[in-house]
Order: C-alpha cells, then structure tokens, then sequence
C-alpha cells in the first residue's frame, strides 16, 4: 500500500476531526478482528504504539506487529515511537508500513535530522511532546514537521486520565502552525474531547475509550459527535439564556 505523504495529509486534514484508534488498547489476541471491526466503524488511520521499556517504563510491541497489521489493512498506520534512540528504528519502522512516523522531542538531542529523514524515507513526519516539556522545546523543529502529537498523559499506559495541560499545548501550536496535523493522545474520551478540538486538535487519539466499548461503531459515532460538539453540554432544547 502505498500513501503519498501529501495526499494523505490532505485526506486527514478534510477529514478532521479524526478519531484515532490506538491499538494498545485492543484484544492482541485477535489483532486482524479488531482491525476489521475498527474499520467497519470509519476509522481513517490506526495509531500504534511502540514501548521500549526504556524511554517509558513499559514494553508494548514492535517491528513484526507493525509488518502484521500491515499486512490486514489499507489504513494508514500512524506509529508513535516511544522509544530511545529513535534514529536506530525509523527506516525498520517505515519499512514495516509505518505511513506517518512520530519521535518524541525528550528522546533526541536534535530532532531536525531525523524528521527530515523520516520524510525522505517517504513518511510523514511527526514530533511529540510529553505533559512537563513546553511548546517551546519544538517550536524550532515546526517547519520539519508534518504532525505534532500532543501528550495529554505521561506515556508508557493506556487508561489514564487526561492531563489539562494539554489544552494550552494545543492552542499554542495551532497559532504557531495552523497547517499542522494537530494530535493529542492519552485519556481522550466523550468528555475530553470536545475541549482538544477547540483548543485546535484535528487528530484524537482514543484507546480505551474505543476499546472498552462492545460496539466500536456506536463509540466512534458518539466520539465524532462529541468531538465536533460546540461545548453546551445540555444539549439541545434547553434555552435558558
Ligand atoms: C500512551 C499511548 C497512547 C495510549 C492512549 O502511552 O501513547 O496512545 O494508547 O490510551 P488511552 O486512550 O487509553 O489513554
Ligand atoms: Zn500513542
């Protein structure tokens, strides 16, 4: 499968708000089943999170699970490498059938080279930053990037609940670039979501929330009208202004 990088940033820009399912939060037991039921549900991309028991205190999966996934699906495979040394991993990552390739910012000295290389090697380029690191931290690397991932926990688990700081994250971002594939990821749900698309988010990256639910369908569709909801919370017929 093959995803020009500018055409696949124009389908997820005129798309947005994306939801993004994480895959940490499926049955492993059955990856190519929950694909399918993820796909049957309108998902655009998958985002697959890649641990290394270093940079976070955790191990998920790596190389031949991306090949894996790969192999099932047309969907674009958004790969957030939370891992060290970075540098040693993307072109294994993107020979895997990573589609967009995010690093995180507290893992490299300087993240110019390796985002031009990721995008050299035909994938989109994304940057992250953890909850304790500024907007300032990237700010120079914007130009180089296609996407940045916004971390709304501190990495390394699913299932934790959304750190606010995030929100300021966003809205400064979107000031600074608004051509930017805008993500966030950690505790999105019903709740959270709406805040992050008005603070300027356009992709949501949602595990729990999506996976916890039996039907997939249903949960995209209240995720996608909470993340496109205006804020009023009352919802409609209520007029008490
Ligand atoms: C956290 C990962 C996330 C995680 C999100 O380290 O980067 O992508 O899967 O999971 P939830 O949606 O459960 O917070
Ligand atoms: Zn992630």
């Amino acid at each position: 499968v093959v995803h020009s990088i500018p055409s696949l940033l124009a389908e997820l820009h005129a798309a947005a708000p994306v939801i993004g399912p994480s895959l940490l939060a499926s049955d492993f037991a059955n990856l190519e089943a929950e694909i399918r039921r993820v796909e049957a549900a309108g998902a655009r991309l998958l985002h697959l999170d890649i641990m290394d028991g270093h940079f976070v205190p955790n191990l998920s999966f790596g190389l031949p699970v991306v090949e894996a996934v790969r192999r099932v699906t047309q969907l674009p495979l958004d790969v957030h490498l939370m891992i060290s040394e970075p540098e040693q991993y993307v072109q294994r990552f993107r020979a895997a059938g990573a589609d967009l390739l995010t690093i995180h910012v507290e893992a490299v000295p300087e993240p110019r080279p390796l985002l031009q290389k990721i995008r050299a090697l035909g994938a989109a380029a994304g940057l992250s930053l953890n909850p304790p690191t500024p907007v300032s931290a990237l700010q120079p690397y914007l130009d180089a990037c296609d996407q940045v991932l916004v971390m709304s926990v501190m990495p390394g688990f699913g299932g934790q609940p959304f750190d606010p700081v995030a929100l300021d994250k966003l809205r400064q971002l979107r000031q600074l670039a608004p051509q930017l594939l805008l993500a966030v990821d950690g505790g999105i749900n019903a709740e959270t979501i709406g805040s992050t698309v008005r603070a300027g988010a356009n992709l949501l990256v949602a595990g729990t929330a999506l996976f916890s639910h039996a039907d997939y369908t249903q949960r995209m569709g209240e995720l996608r009208a909470a993340a496109r909801s205006n804020g009023d919370v009352r919802g409609p017929g209520s007029s008490d202004k």
